[in-house]
Formats: C-alpha cells, sequence, structure tokens
C-alpha cells in the first residue's frame, strides 16, 4: 500500500487544494480511503489529519471501508421508483442477504443506492461495477447476482 500511496502522492505538490482530488486518486485505486492512507495524505499536505476527515466525511463519495467485489447500485431515481425500484431494492437486499450500505461478510458485494445512473429508458435498474442491468425483475437479479438455483447448488 505504501508504494501505491506514495507514487499517487508524488503527481501533487501537497497544497491543501489538492486534498480532494488526491482523496479521489486514492479511492479510485483503493475502492476506499484507509486510514493508512488518512495520515500520509495530512503528512504530505502538512494538515492535522482531522483536516482531512473533515473533508472526507462531508462528502458522502467517499467511504472508509472496502467494498465489495461487486459493488451494486440500486437506482431510486423517478423512473425507477415508478417502476418498482423499491421491490428491486427489497430483492436484491434479500438476496444478497445485506441491507443498502453494508458489504457481504465474504466481501463479495457492497449495496448502495443511487439517484439516477441516467438509464432512465431501461428503469428499473442496477447497476454492477459500472455496467447498467435494465428492466429488473425478480428472475433477472438472481441471474445478474448469480443467486440462481443453478448459482447455490
Ligand atoms: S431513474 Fe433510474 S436510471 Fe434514471
Amino acid at each position: 500500500m505504501e508504494e501505491r500511496l506514495s507514487s499517487i502522492l508524488s503527481s501533487y505538490e501537497g497544497k491543501r487544494e489538492e486534498l480532494i482530488p488526491i482523496l479521489q486518486q486514492i479511492q479510485g485505486e483503493f475502492g476506499y480511503l484507509p486510514e493508512q492512507a488518512m495520515l500520509e495524505i495530512a503528512r504530505f499536505a502538512r494538515v492535522p489529519e482531522s483536516s482531512v476527515y473533515a473533508i472526507a466525511t462531508f462528502y458522502t463519495q467517499f467511504r472508509f471501508t472496502p467494498i465489495g467485489k461487486k459493488h451494486v447500485m440500486v437506482c431510486r431515481g423517478t423512473a425507477c421508483y415508478v417502476r418498482g425500484a423499491s421491490r428491486v431494492l427489497e430483492t436484491v437486499e434479500e438476496l444478497l442477504g445485506i441491507k443498502e450500505g453494508e458489504t457481504t461478510e465474504d466481501m463479495e458485494y457492497s449495496l448502495e443506492t443511487v439517484a439516477c445512473i441516467g438509464a432512465c429508458g431501461l428503469s428499473p435498474c442496477i447497476m454492477i461495477n459500472k455496467k447498467v442491468e435494465a428492466k429488473m425483475t425478480r428472475k433477472r437479479l438472481t441471474d445478474v447476482l448469480g443467486k440462481g438455483e443453478a448459482a447455490e447448488a
């Protein structure tokens, strides 16, 4: 991790206004903001660690825990809502055994919701690792999540 962190930080000057791009790049690299990274960023920018946390916690895009291999995002935008997004979310929660904002113990799946993924014509939809899955039904959900009977056998 140290090497990857150093490599990222080396492309910045350590200015305060660089904190958000640094946090974004580190999250892009690790999938979340590890504690060690927060400490290194604070040292690098010569600011208290609490300042780095204050910025990171202000923005909902940042997370402090690792996400699962499959990042599932259920769309709750208007078009998806009208076409059953609540039911889609309930089904995903049931199939994965986790609630929104959680990650399965085996680190396979993380579940979040999103306001709109820009594919309203395909609603209700979800996204798995940035790939849009359209017109979700229970059957489609079990297939795309790999939770069908054949997958469990
Ligand atoms: S509302 Fe779901 S994709 Fe736009």
